[in-house]
């Protein structure tokens, strides 16, 4: 057997993988969604429900897992967005399997550029990995999953970096704002958050492995 047939992820070769119970399809066009992502699901859909939110943006969609999961558990509408129009395709297949194509709208955007609302929350989990670090991941992952969803530029904050600032500049004053981060980015997301939301609340918050993985910013 070709060796790189064997390093390929499980998920890929079935061609589906489950988040939150949910069947999601993945091919190499997408990233397959991770378990943790799983939580920063939760944690939106608990501030959705209790704030009876209307409309939600996810940023970076990929196979659409998160938008598809928070459009199952709550009552907002959602607007996706990807960079990659491949990636959109995915995820506009998924949202057709799990039948909530009347609650997603899906835009093609290089993060904000093309988006033109307000909405009451903004999740993402943009790539975030420092691009001198690709190399060494597992070649599971470095070898098969799309480098436009690795890839978090020099130091792995640089999506972030910009969806943060635009967020601001567009004055778009979301009431959530959660991200899933790299373990080693807590203290310059802290930083950028503050810079850009001084009038927020601020949180790191841990994985359930212990790593601390997601940003929360909310309105006071
Ligand atoms: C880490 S993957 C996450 C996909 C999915 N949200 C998940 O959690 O499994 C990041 C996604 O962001 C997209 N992306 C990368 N750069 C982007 C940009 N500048 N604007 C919007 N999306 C971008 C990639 O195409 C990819 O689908």
């Amino acid at each position: 057997m070709d060796t790189k047939e064997l390093d390929c992820p499980q998920a890929y070769k079935n061609g589906y993988i489950y988040f939150k119970d949910l069947m999601i399809l993945v091919n190499a066009d997408v990233l397959i969604p991770r378990i943790e992502t799983e939580q920063l699901v939760d944690l939106v859909i608990d501030f959705a429900n209790k704030n009876n939110a209307e409309n939600i943006l996810e940023v970076g969609t990929g196979s659409g897992c998160i938008s598809i999961a928070l459009a199952k558990s709550t009552n907002a509408q959602i607007v996706a967005t990807d960079i990659s129009p491949k990636a959109l395709n995915v995820a506009q297949t998924n949202t057709l399997l799990h039948k909530v194509q009347d609650k997603i709208a899906f835009i093609e955007s290089d993060l904000l550029n093309t988006v033109h609302f307000y909405p009451e929350i903004i999740v993402a989990n943009l790539p975030y990995i420092p691009r001198a670090r690709i190399d060494s991941l597992d070649r599971s992952v470095k070898d098969f999953e799309p480098k436009l969803a690795l890839d978090g530029g020099p130091d792995g904050f640089e999506l972030y970096r910009k969806l943060l600032k635009q967020i601001k500049d567009k004055n778009i004053q979301p009431s959530l704002i959660a991200v899933e981060i790299d373990t080693e980015h807590s203290d310059i997301a802290l930083a950028e958050a503050i810079t850009n939301f001084p009038e927020y609340t601020h949180d790191i918050t841990k994985d359930k492995y212990g790593y601390e993985r997601f940003l929360v910013i909310k309105k006071n």
